[in-house]
């Protein structure tokens, strides 16, 4: 990619505003803000430590959540502020507005190696609208800017798109080069065989991803409730399993397209049924899933069978490449996520590259506790589909080019 990096620029001295994603997962505890995964402020950490480490004075900005353009207390990103502090061992001085006076005097006083998070971006409307006017007033508190915000480089808002014209120079971080790498670079030419496994809801949310990757992927494996409406459109009764009835010719355009490009695009061959999508309800396999046996009336398929998770397997461990996006099943209610920890646990003994491509997949192999035995797991959600799908992404468009 033909854009500027961190070490292009040139920092010593520099006030470098650094978008980050510190849209982290949090909960109440005892009074308090508590994160429940900080794998999203730990993954900015190189390019902070780099910047501290060169004597640059950095000025961190990120959104939390969604407060659509006005400050509302829970999204405010104190609690992240203090947490970073802990994490590199430094003050992190906290800008209780993100423009003007208030960020303005605080960075006044900072010295080489000093840190600043400005409050959250999106309590200023301008920053979704993209506005220029709320551009320029984050500009002005810096010389630079670094976007390591890969979660939000989907977005064109001002903090991620905007900005870039009202700086001298921008790059980008090391966290976006790696996510870059990782789900442009490395899957532009997989090694091969090049296994995907995609599950999650909705065939609607992946169905670029699906035919993208059908140009690369030897084999497409499919999972989660998605395959209830693959199913259906092979004629297999699903029960009362979710569906998208109104993407059912879709599906049954993409297995056509897979048969044509020579895909093997695997279904589920049994799955896990159960009356009700919750805790303690019990579940049973359907057995053999054909056109005249699928899944009982009344029921639901809510996870993949043993007989699936078995094939799989076998495609896993042939691979050389494997891209993981979105769970099998029901992974929240422990007696649904058979499958997907099973799905886990065959990437972690592949030998293959393994990359998790964002979203709930992430979720279910650090639950595992399996994280440390893949290749790459991308901190993006949406950003992360977007890239695999081959869309250009406005917050590494904006970019200066080297
Ligand atoms: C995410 O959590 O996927 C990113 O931080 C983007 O957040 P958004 O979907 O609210 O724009």
């Amino acid at each position: 990619m033909n854009k500027l990096r961190l070490r292009d620029l040139e920092v010593r001295g520099k006030r470098v505003l650094v978008r980050v994603d510190f849209n982290v997962p949090t909960e109440e505890r005892d009074g308090r803000t508590a994160i429940t995964d900080d794998t999203r402020i730990r993954e900015s950490l190189p390019t902070i430590s780099y910047l501290r480490e060169n004597g640059a004075k950095t000025i961190l900005m990120a959104h939390f959540g969604r407060p659509k353009g006005k400050p509302v207390d829970k999204y405010s990103l104190r609690p992240v502020a203090d947490y970073l502090h802990t994490l590199i061992d430094h003050p992190v001085a906290f800008s209780h507005d993100t423009i003007g006076k208030i960020p303005e005097e605080i960075i006044a006083h900072l010295n080489e190696g000093d840190v600043t998070l400005l409050e959250n971006v999106r309590f200023h409307p301008g920053e979704e609208a993209n506005d220029p006017a709320f551009a320029e007033s984050l500009a002005k508190l810096g010389d630079l800017y670094v976007n390591d915000a890969f979660g939000a480089a989907h977005r064109a808002h001002a903090s991620t798109a905007g900005i870039t014209k009202f700086v001298k120079q921008s790059a980008m971080g090391f966290l976006m080069e790696k996510e870059i790498q990782y789900l442009s670079h490395e899957l532009a030419k997989p090694a091969k065989p090049f296994v995907v496994i995609l599950g999650g809801s909705k065939v609607s949310d992946k169905i670029g991803v699906i035919k993208a990757l059908m140009e690369k992927a030897d084999s497409i494996l499919i999972g989660g409730a998605m395959a209830n409406t693959f199913w259906k459109a092979q004629g297999v009764p699903i029960g009362a399993s979710r569906v998208e009835a109104d993407k059912v010719d879709l599906a049954r355009e993409i297995l056509d397209l897979a048969k044509k490009k020579g895909v093997r695009f695997l279904l589920p061959v049994d799955a896990i049924e159960t009356q009700k999508v919750e805790a303690g309800s019990p579940g049973r396999n359907t057995g053999r899933v054909t056109p005249t046996h699928g899944i009982s009336d009344g029921w639901q398929a809510v996870d993949i069978g043993h007989a699936t998770v078995t094939l799989y397997e076998d495609e896993i461990a042939k691979a050389k490449t494997v891209l993981w996006n979105g769970p099998v099943g029901v992974f929240e209610i422990p007696a649904f996520a058979t499958g997907t920890i099973a799905i886990a646990e065959a990437l972690a003994r592949s030998k293959a590259t393994t990359i998790i491509g964002g979203g709930d997949s992430v979720t279910a192999v650090t639950q595992a506790g399996l994280a440390d035995k893949m290749t790459f797991i991308s901190t993006g959600g949406g950003a992360s589909l977007e890239l695999l799908e081959g869309k250009e992404l406005p917050g590494i468009a904006a970019l200066s080019d080297r």
